[in-house]
């Protein structure tokens, strides 16, 4: 069967399960049509025992151009919530749900696209993997995208933000996507209750 197309990620996974193989295979992942236009795979970055790991949606145009996570401007967002959250960076694995940047042209603009059910299906194993591996104890969900492909369909990030959920080994925590601070009517609104909910992850570590 060609390894091309929409049958996921699993077959382009490593035999040996630690983070540098993870890696260098998924710069391979042809799981789903989503490498067919991203420059890269983004995966996730930080240290192999980090106790918090915080999953996003899919990379964005500057994460797909400089091949790291979070490095945009939600990232900035997400490294200022951060250090006032007290969480240190050391502790932190960064990920996203999808691997790849999913993007329309509009003129010579990417603009971002939300991954599908399908893709977000796909690209599920890597981010198994990095759980396995890095085995967190709080697992801290941006943004609904990442709470569908964790906590399930049903789950609704503005009702349960900030309170801990059972996830595997650990707990889960979601909370709104960084990037709808930026878009929020009221930012500092928006940024606050961000901040709370990364206050109460910190909590349960
Ligand atoms: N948004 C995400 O969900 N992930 C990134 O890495 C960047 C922006
Ligand atoms: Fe593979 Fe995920 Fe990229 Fe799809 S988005 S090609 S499953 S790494």
């Amino acid at each position: 069967m060609a390894k091309d197309g929409n049958n996921g990620a699993a077959e382009f996974l490593p035999d040996r399960l630690d983070l540098d193989a993870l890696r260098a295979a998924a710069a391979g992942c042809q799981g789903c049509g989503l490498y067919r236009n991203a420059t890269r795979t983004v995966f996730g970055e930080g240290p192999g025992q980090a106790r918090f790991m915080l999953v996003g949606e899919e990379p964005g145009d500057q994460e797909d151009r400089q091949g790291h996570p979070f490095v945009g401007p939600a990232g900035r967002v997400l490294d200022r919530g951060l250090v006032e959250a007290g969480i240190e960076r050391d502790d932190v694995y960064l990920t996203n749900a999808v691997k790849h940047f999913s993007f329309t042209l509009r003129g010579k603009r990417r603009i971002h696209q939300k991954p599908t059910a399908a893709e977000i299906t796909a690209c599920r194993p890597w981010l198994d993997a990095e759980m396995a591996v890095v085995r967190p104890e709080v697992i801290v969900v941006l943004g609904a995208t990442a709470a569908r492909a964790l906590l399930g369909r049903e789950f609704r990030v503005t009702h349960h933000r900030g309170e801990p959920v059972p996830l595997g080994e650990a707990l889960a925590v979601a909370t709104v996507h960084p990037s709808s601070v930026l878009r929020a009517p009221d930012r500092d609104e928006a940024y606050a209750g961000f901040l709370a909910d990364l206050k109460a992850a910190a909590q349960v570590a």
